[in-house]
């Protein structure tokens, strides 16, 4: 009896725990990240930009003509960014490169 009591014990605390566990929600909000790899911590502005525009004219002009930086403001690319690096298959780093070209050359 008592070893049938103990089983049941240990029974509630494993569903329990497994409950709290699945219970967290993972916050799955896009966002650009704004992480600097010790690559990108190398490079000089220069170096960035120009990497930010190869990658731009590579990757941006696939699914619909090739956007002007100066047709959004800086503001506006933030989101547009963020929403097309993932179509692009853009990682962070590239993400940053390309936002850094297009912020540099962002309508005023
Ligand atoms: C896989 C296809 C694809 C790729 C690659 C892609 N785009 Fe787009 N883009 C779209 C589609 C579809 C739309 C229109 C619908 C939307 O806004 O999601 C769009 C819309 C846009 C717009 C207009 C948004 C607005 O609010 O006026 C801009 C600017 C843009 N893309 C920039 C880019 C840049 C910069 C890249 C490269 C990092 C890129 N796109 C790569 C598919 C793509």
């Amino acid at each position: 009896m008592k070893k049938y009591i103990y089983s049941l014990c240990l029974l509630g605390v494993i569903v329990y725990s497994c409950k709290t566990q699945t219970a967290t929600p993972t916050a799955t909000t896009p966002t650009v990240s704004t992480a600097i790899s010790t690559a990108t911590a190398n490079l000089t502005k220069e170096e960035i930009l120009k990497k930010g525009q190869d990658l731009f004219n590579l990757k941006c002009g696939r699914c619909h003509g090739l956007p002007s930086p100066s047709e959004h403001t800086i503001a506006d690319w933030q989101p547009i960014m963020a929403s097309m690096a993932p179509k692009a298959k853009l990682n962070a780093e590239e993400t940053n490169w390309v936002l850094a070209y297009v912020n540099a050359n962002a309508k005023k």
